[in-house]
């Protein structure tokens, strides 16, 4: 039986095939994304850069020999690989249990693919087991939380939790998230609320999944 950590591993080495060589490309967060960096450094492979969503990623690719570009100093990135908390089988997901939401959809956004590296457990059929972050300016939040709580979910401010812009983040439960595009736009036209960790307007375009049975490359277009 292979370990949660041995599933995104597979699924990690898998993703730097994907990578081309000569490209700018993204990197986003998370325990996963830290086994992707570590392979691409392992890996030889050429870029001409990546842009960082976090500074500890940032940090890992310095260690991992890994040249780091801003995103203003690029105008396009070839593949964005990141985790996910939760995708569903339309290749939609739920981000931002690690507080960088943000960075990662406005870095996803600016690529030209999205390659989400994930092990089995975060493959299901419907998103919302997982608590949706959402990214509130601090003013905002009893704001922002009463209006969550009337689209029928039950927000819970993250303590100790500071994002990278200075934001809050409230992890909300039992939203319905069965119309996942309707809530994305919906929950971004609340005053105060910065960005939500749906990903669902722009869901990856490939998922290299780590099973029990061996990596599996998914696409649906
Ligand atoms: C970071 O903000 C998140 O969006 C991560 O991509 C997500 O939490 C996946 O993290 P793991 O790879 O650690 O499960």
């Amino acid at each position: 039986m292979l370990s949660q950590e041995e599933m995104k591993r597979m699924a990690a080495e898998k993703a730097v095939e994907l990578v081309p060589e000569n490209e700018y490309i993204g990197i986003g967060t998370g325990s996963t994304v830290n086994l992707f960096v570590e392979a691409l450094g392992k890996s030889g492979k050429k870029i001409k850069g990546a842009v960082a969503t976090s500074k500890r990623t940032s940090e890992l690719m310095a260690k991992c020999g890994i040249p780091e570009v801003q995103l203003s100093e690029v105008s396009k990135l070839a593949i964005y690989v990141d985790g996910a908390d939760e995708i569903n089988h339309t290749l939609q997901m739920i981000k931002g249990g690690g507080a960088a939401l943000l960075a990662e959809k406005i870095v996803a956004s600016a690529s030209e693919q999205f390659v989400c590296i994930a092990d089995e457990s975060k493959y299901v059929s419907r998103l919302g087991k997982f608590p949706l972050p959402v990214e509130v300016i601090p003013l905002s939040r009893s704001l922002v939380s009463r209006r969550l709580v009337a689209l029928g979910g039950n927000p819970e401010l993250r303590l100790d939790c500071t994002t990278a812009s200075g934001h809050q983040i409230v992890d909300v439960h039992n939203l319905d998230l069965s119309k996942p595009l309707t809530m994305e736009e919906e929950l971004n036209k609340i005053p105060g609320v910065v960005e939500n960790g749906l990903f669902a307007r722009h869901p990856a375009d490939v998922l290299v999944l780590g099973t029990q049975k061996g990596v599996e490359v998914l696409k649906i277009r």
